[in-house]
């Protein structure tokens, strides 16, 4: 038999799989943050901090494989890879500590038969975090200049994962009001702790709710804007979809914009130009039995719902992510 396998290409998906394990360990750990900060990571305030000598340095030594770092005796450096992986750590958290659950029991959701009520669970407050993280490099500055030219008064986030958004939304000027609504127990926790630690709970409301089906609420009453990022594919498939958005009229029935934001079905084979996310995104979404829909899908769904696109941006990162700005078809300026 063979021992090619021993090394090279096979050999180095398996390597990398633990390098993405690392890299989600380390950055729940803070040691990314430390080694962003100081440039190098001492074994001895690990320990000090009530970290296991052994594994930090496992964890690291695993990620000098890859060059993320460079380890030492008593501590770890920066390596040339660095400055890439910390950009992505949110990608790597989202994929090993959100879904890992999910994908390590993937055989068994495979069967049919299995299929049925809550048959797969996921770390929502991980994915949460994750997303923060993924939106952070690309997405959220283009929020930021797109809410300082819009107009309004009390901002709705649906599926608000960890509460960033409503929150920098409605301090970004006086005066705003919040409200952010998940249906995940996690999500509504985080986000409603990160409101109070901000001191920010007489002006943002975070509330439990399925975005597909929300009834009208004086909470909703005066919301003039909605955003919606990182979940538009829970509307569908396109019937409850169209069904979900048009809803979303009668629920906020002042609402002039709804900007929702998401990763497109990607239409190309996986190869050579495949980039990080894609195969983790499309491949959790068949797991869970949630459909992806094209950008074409989402024009056609617009339409039918009675939403009319006045905006569409593109970003680099997360691969696949649009952003569209949509106002309701016979709505007022
Ligand atoms: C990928 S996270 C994105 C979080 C946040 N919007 C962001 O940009 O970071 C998706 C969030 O949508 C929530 N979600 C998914 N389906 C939902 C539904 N039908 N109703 C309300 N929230 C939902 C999840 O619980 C999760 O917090």
């Amino acid at each position: 038999m063979s021992t090619t396998f021993t090394r090279g290409p096979v050999a180095d998906i398996f390597s990398s799989y633990l390098v993405a394990v690392s890299l989600s360990a380390a950055s729940e750990l803070g040691i990314l943050d430390g080694l962003r900060e100081q440039g190098s990571y001492s074994f001895d305030a690990a320990e000090a901090g009530g970290l296991d000598r052994t594994v930090v340095r496992q964890l690291l030594a695993t990620l000098s494989w890859a060059e993320i770092v460079e380890v030492a005796d008593d501590k770890a450096v920066v390596g040339p890879r660095f400055d890439e992986a910390y950009a992505a750590r949110g990608y790597f958290y989202w994929m090993v500590r959100g879904c890992g659950e999910l994908f390590s029991v993937a055989p068994g959701v495979a069967r049919t038969d299995d299929r049925v009520g809550d048959f797969y669970t996921r770390d929502m407050r991980a994915v949460a975090v994750g997303s923060r993280l993924i939106g952070d490099t690309h997405v959220e500055p283009h929020f930021t200049k797109l809410l300082a030219e819009l107009d309004y008064k009390v901002i709705c986030d649906l599926g608000c994962g960890s509460g960033q958004r409503v929150m920098a939304a409605a301090t970004a000027r006086p005066g705003v009001r919040g409200v952010g609504v998940d249906i995940a127990p996690a999500a509504v926790e985080l986000a409603a702790e990160s409101v109070a630690e901000a001191g920010l709970a007489d002006r943002i409301s975070i509330v439990t709710g399925d975005v597909r089906n929300l009834a009208p609420r004086e909470l909703f009453a005066d919301v003039d804007l909605i955003t919606c990022v990182f979940l538009g594919h829970d509307f569908w498939p396109k019937a409850t979809c169209v069904a979900g958005l048009r809803q979303l009229r009668a629920a906020f029935p002042a609402a002039r914009r709804l900007l929702l934001c998401d990763v497109v079905r990607s239409e190309r084979v996986p190869g050579p130009e495949t980039q990080i996310f894609t195969l983790g995104f499309e491949l959790i979404h068949a797991l869970m039995g949630v459909y992806i829909p094209t950008r074409q899908e989402w024009y056609e769904a617009f339409a039918e719902s009675g939403w009319e696109i006045v905006g569409e941006s593109h970003f680099a990162a997360p691969p696949g992510g649009v952003l569209f700005e949509l106002r309701p078809a016979d709505g007022q300026e």
